[in-house]
């Protein structure tokens, strides 16, 4: 462990002028104060030297269990989704608890290097013996000083079309999964989506945990799983603690129908996660040209006052042989996918890997503020702009006031050219 820092000197925070210093004490921060110009950095000080100041980058939708397994028992030559799960079918029966504990772990290691402190995890629970999600409770504890890691319930084969799937829920409930999944359309019927949908809040409501669905992944514009799961958050009044994932079909729907849609999201005030890198590629495979995107309609859900973060959701898996860990690559393609570089987008866009995904996790103790926990990270850059110009790994990650990642970043020369 490295020693607790006194402070953070020379730091720049989002939406404020000038330069601030960020004491810290048993872990939390104690003060933000104003400076007057820069400060020399004593040794139990870290220097941001003018650089952005964020609270730590969210990872809110991330499959952990099937994480670095991109090729394993064979590659998906299709790209679709379909022959994702075909192929996860087979991986899935090669799982070992040492086998997922060692991925999982390699892959929060490079998150956190990334400057990601919380993160959210799908685990398939369409398994007899539940032995993924039995280990990832496990990573859940090894990994506590450095990743809050929540756990969600997830049924990548259907909760009511696969067998005994409703006791599988429960069970990986009482395991000590967070958070309760769904995947509503790909049940084998529309009658057996919406069934689930209710189930799985009956299920929800029952253990008092979250909520995140894989709803309408799919580029039918029939799929229409987010307005039921949007009632029922609604009439159960749980609408901040349901999160809707991917939401695909929403790029599909007419507009008719969208604005009827939104006045129940307004109302039912759910929180979304969008998956630009992963939907770009899985999308789409249905249509000739031109080609959808897939990307659920994130700045008209932003413009109606929801809460929207971008997710990663794999990393070298059968559904997405790519990613780094780093959110800043996420968010880069989500905002030219979804038509988001106006100026305005991009002064506000770090909300969408920062505190939009805070709000999707239903964390009560995030953020940069005095008693909080010292939990930070800085960018590369003076401004958002700027970071999302760098594309640079975080200059540091500090966790509880203390450093869990420095490094330096230096402008290469070219050689000759003055
Ligand atoms: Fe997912």
């Amino acid at each position: 462990m490295t020693p607790h820092l006194e402070a953070i000197v020379n730091a720049r925070l989002v939406g404020a002028d000038g330069l601030y210093t960020l004491r810290m004490a048993s872990g939390r921060f104690s003060a933000i104060e104003s400076q007057v110009g820069e400060l020399n950095a004593s040794a139990e000080q870290l220097d941001a030297r003018g650089n952005l100041v964020s609270a730590p980058f969210v990872e809110p939708h991330i499959h952990l269990d099937a994480a670095l397994t991109a090729g394993e028992p064979h590659w998906n030559r299709s790209g679709t989704l379909f022959e994702g799960i075909e192929c996860w079918a087979e991986r899935k029966a090669l799982l070992s608890r040492e086998d997922v504990i060692g991925r999982a772990e390699q892959t929060l290691k490079l998150f956190a290097a990334h400057g990601i402190q919380y993160v959210r995890t799908h685990v398939d629970v369409t398994d007899p013996q539940l032995t993924a999600l039995q280990a990832m409770v496990e990573v859940r504890e090894r990994v506590r000083d450095f990743v809050d890691l929540q756990i969600v319930a997830f049924p990548q084969e259907g909760i009511l079309s696969f067998p005994k799937g409703p006791e599988l829920m429960s069970r990986a409930l009482e395991l000590g999964a967070d958070v309760i999944g769904g995947i509503p359309h790909f049940e084998f019927t529309r009658d057996y989506g919406v069934e689930s949908v209710k189930l799985l809040m009956d299920l929800a409501q029952a253990h008092d945990c979250l909520v995140d669905v894989h709803c309408d992944e799919i580029d039918d514009p029939q799929s229409r799983f987010l307005e039921v799961l949007a009632a029922e958050a609604l009439s159960r009044d749980y609408g901040s603690r349901v999160t809707a994932s991917h939401t695909c079909a929403m790029h599909s729907y007419d507009q008719a129908y969208c604005s009827r849609l939104f006045r129940l999201l307004q109302k039912a005030g759910l929180r979304f996660v969008a998956l630009p890198t992963e939907n770009l590629h899985l999308q789409g495979r249905f249509d000739g040209y031109p080609k959808r995107r897939g990307i659920t309609r994130v700045p008209e859900l932003l413009d109606a006052g929801l809460k929207v973060c971008f997710g990663q959701d794999s990393i070298r898996d059968p559904w997405y042989p790519m990613g780094n860990g780093n959110l800043l690559r996420t968010l880069d393609v989500g905002l030219h996918a979804c038509h988001m570089l106006g100026i305005e987008r991009i002064e506000s866009a770090l909300e969408l890997v920062t505190d939009n995904g805070a709000a999707a996790l239903n964390l009560s103790d995030y953020g940069i503020a005095v008693g909080r926990p010292a939990r930070c990270m800085v960018l590369h850059g003076h401004n958002p702009y700027q970071v999302l110009l760098n594309q640079s790994p975080v200059l540091a990650s500090v966790r509880d006031g203390r450093c869990l990642v420095q490094r330096q970043i230096s402008q290469p020369a070219v050689a000759g050219w003055e």
